[in-house]
C-alpha cells in the first residue's frame, strides 16, 4: 500500500510538472492551435487541487513507512518542498505576502531535484 501510495503521488506530481513545462513553453514559444495545448490549459485548473492531492497522499505514504516520526530522509525533504510551495501559496492569499509566487516558482526546482532524489538516491540521507 505504501509504496503504491508513492507511485500515484508520483504521478500526480509529474502532471503537476508536465504541466508546468508546457505552460513555459508556451510562453516562450508562442504554440499556438494544438489540441495538446487545451488539454493543459485544462490540467492547470486543476494545479491547487493536484498539488494538494500530492500533499495528502505524500503524507500518508511517509506516515505508513516511518510513522510520526521527522525522520532526516529525501522523503521528508521532498514533502516539506510541497509544503512550503502550499505555505507561499496560503501567505500571499491570505497574508498579502507579495513575493510568495517568485519563491514559489524558486522551490518548484527545489521540488525537482527533491523527487529526482527521493527516486534514484532514496536512501542518501539517514
Ligand atoms: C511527495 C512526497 C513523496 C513522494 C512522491 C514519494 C514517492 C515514493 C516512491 C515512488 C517510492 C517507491 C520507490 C521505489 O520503490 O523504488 C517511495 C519509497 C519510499 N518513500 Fe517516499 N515519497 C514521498 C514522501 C515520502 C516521505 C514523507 C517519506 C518519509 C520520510 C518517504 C519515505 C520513503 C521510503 C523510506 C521509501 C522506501 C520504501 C521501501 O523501500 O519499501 N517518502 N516514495
Ligand atoms: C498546494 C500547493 C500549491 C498551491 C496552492 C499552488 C498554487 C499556485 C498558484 C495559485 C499559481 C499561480 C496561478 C497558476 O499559474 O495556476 C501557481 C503557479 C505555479 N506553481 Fe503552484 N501551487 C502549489 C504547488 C505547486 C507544486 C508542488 C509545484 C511544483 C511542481 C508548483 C509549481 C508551480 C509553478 C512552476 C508555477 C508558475 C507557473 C508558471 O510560470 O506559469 N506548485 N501555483
Amino acid at each position: 500500500m505504501a509504496d503504491f501510495l508513492g507511485f500515484l503521488t508520483t504521478f500526480l506530481l509529474l502532471v503537476l510538472i508536465i504541466n508546468v513545462i508546457i505552460r513555459k513553453m508556451v510562453r516562450k514559444y508562442k504554440f499556438k492551435l494544438n489540441p495538446l495545448l487545451s488539454i493543459n490549459s485544462k490540467i492547470s485548473k486543476y494545479h491547487k487541487l493536484l498539488a494538494l492531492a500530492v500533499l495528502i497522499l505524500g503524507t500518508v505514504h511517509g506516515y505508513l513507512i516511518v510513522g510520526l516520526r521527522l525522520v532526516p530522509h529525501t522523503g521528508s525533504i521532498l514533502l516539506l518542498s510541497v509544503l512550503i510551495m502550499f505555505l507561499l501559496f496560503i501567505s500571499g492569499k491570505y497574508g498579502h505576502y507579495k513575493s510568495w509566487f517568485i519563491k514559489h516558482k524558486i522551490f518548484y526546482y527545489v521540488v525537482l531535484v527533491a523527487l529526482f532524489l527521493h527516486i534514484f538516491f532514496k536512501n542518501i540521507i539517514s
